[in-house]
């Protein structure tokens, strides 16, 4: 006997490279768990349909405890022959209980099986990995309450653009990372589907009923069609999508605070916790964190255009190629877990400097309001944004800042400046005009506060 699964119509022997190459235990093993969760629920699915008795049964359920035991002991112990996780797993069965383990996979085929043990894999790991993302978007809420009236410059093409809340910047990436968590619901939703009973490719022909193994599973519903069932990963796909994009804001987020926390911006300062020295530089402290979270945004992307190819162009159900589908999903769920943890750290221990980031503000980021000043004086905004533009140019001749021209200076530019402009410099004063839902203002501020705590609850 050759110890494999399918050895019963091979004389020759596979190749000792090509048996490595076709191994997927190395990884796959990280299934064990759930492959017996679904081999147990797969028996009393035929118990049920009467091709196994209820001794029979009871055998096998205690048996695949035991291996449950073996493996959650560390004391496993994996054979060269045990191709994958469904081969060692029913190959120490077949040792732990004798000969009723030779039917435990009547009607099963490793193609419902394996899609099963990964949806039920990916169910645990995207439930953990909400919960991650949940206590970030906290962290970054909390800090977003607690520093309301800190003002700093907004930037637009990494330019000075107008003044804003620091809670609005916050608010920027938490509001993104809520749609994340929104997403990867919906992703959950449709790994929620059970496979099992499905076969090889036409389905099962013994009568197991798969309402019944959904249930035992506590699946939220079963697959429609068997060639579909086995062969799909689209919600591997998904996943990954639903990672490369999560990465891209947390991407986008790091790089801010990078800039952020050098001595040009020094508007924050990394805890020594997330950050690390130079060999060679004694000074240097550098942002490691934020630039691994960057560039791990890279192999996430990887993983899932790499899956994506592997897909294009398979012909209909199952083809090996299929197998590959786990690595990227294991190796995406370790980044996922470690990005938003650490991300977390970053953001609950972040220093802020108040006064750079007031200092960071300039009169000219008040162009615009100066602008809406004459809009509300009646000018309409097109004129309004013309006068405001010759004002700078007037003070960048002058070589004084905006708000250094004089009243008489301001009314050669236009005669519906008075006095009352001078409130138009005052920062706090400009944030606060922008209450519009979604805007700047303090009241907006906590709107968005209290709509992602409502979205983050619902949740
Ligand atoms: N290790 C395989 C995988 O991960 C299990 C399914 C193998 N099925 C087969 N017909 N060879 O996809």
């Amino acid at each position: 006997e050759s110890g494999k699964l399918w050895g019963g119509r091979f004389a020759g022997s596979v190749d000792p490279t090509m048996d490595k190459f076709n191994s997927s235990i190395a990884y796959d093993r990280h299934l064990w768990n759930v492959d017996l969760q679904g081999s147990k629920a797969y028996s009393r699915g035929l118990e049920k349909a009467g091709l196994l008795t209820k001794a029979e049964m009871q055998q096998i359920l205690q048996g695949l405890d035991k291996v449950a035991e073996e493996w959650a002991q560390g004391i496993f112990k994996l054979y060269p022959n045990d191709e994958d996780i469904h081969t060692a797993n029913e190959r120490r069965l077949k040792e732990l209980i004798g000969e009723a383990a030779g039917k435990l996979h009547t009607g099963r085929s490793r193609n419902d099986q394996v899609v099963t043990d990964l949806r039920l894999w990916m169910r645990q790991t995207c439930s953990k990995l909400s919960t991650f993302l949940k206590v970030l978007i906290e962290a970054m809420v909390d800090r977003a309450e607690a520093e309301c009236e800190v003002l700093f410059p907004g930037y637009t093409h990494l330019q000075r653009a107008q003044p804003i809340r620091w809670s609005h910047w916050i608010l920027s990436h938490a509001v993104a990372l809520t749609r994340d968590l929104e997403r990867l619901k919906e992703v959950q939703k449709r790994i929620n589907v059970l496979p099992l009973g499905s076969g090889a490719i036409a389905g099962n022909p013994l009568g197991v009923d798969r309402e019944f193994l959904c249930a035992e599973l506590n699946f939220g519903a079963i697959t429609l069609n068997s060639m579909d069932a086995t062969s799909e990963r689209d919600f591997v796909a998904e996943f990954l999508f639903w990672a490369s994009l999560c990465m891209t804001h947390l991407s986008r987020m790091a790089e801010d605070l990078i800039l952020y926390g050098t001595k040009e911006f020094n508007f924050v300062q990394l805890s020594d916790a997330y950050s690390t020295g130079s060999s060679l530089m004694p000074q240097k402290k550098n942002p490691d964190s934020l630039e691994l979270i960057r560039s791990k945004a890279g192999r996430v992307f990887g993983r899932c255009a790499g899956l994506l190819m592997t897909l294009k162009g398979l012909p209909s159900t199952y083809n090996k190629d299929l197998q590959e589908d786990k690595e990227a999903v294991f190796e995406v769920s370790d980044t996922m877990t470690a990005v938003l943890q650490v991300a977390t750290g970053v953001i609950s221990t972040l220093q802020i400097h108040r006064e750079n980031m007031a200092q960071a503000l300039s009169p000219d980021m008040l162009a615009t309001d100066l602008a809406y000043y004459l809009v509300r004086k009646g000018m309409p905004f097109r004129q309004a944004h013309e006068a405001s533009g010759k004002a700078v140019v007037v003070a960048e001749m002058k070589g004084v800042a905006l708000n250094q021209l004089s009243l008489q200076e301001l009314q050669t530019v236009s005669p519906l400046f008075s006095s009352d402009v001078n409130l138009v410099w005052d920062y706090s004063h400009s944030v606060e005009q922008y209450t519009a839902l979604g805007g700047t203002a303090q009241s907006s501020v906590e709107w968005q506060i209290s709509q992602t705590h409502q979205e983050k609850a619902s949740d």
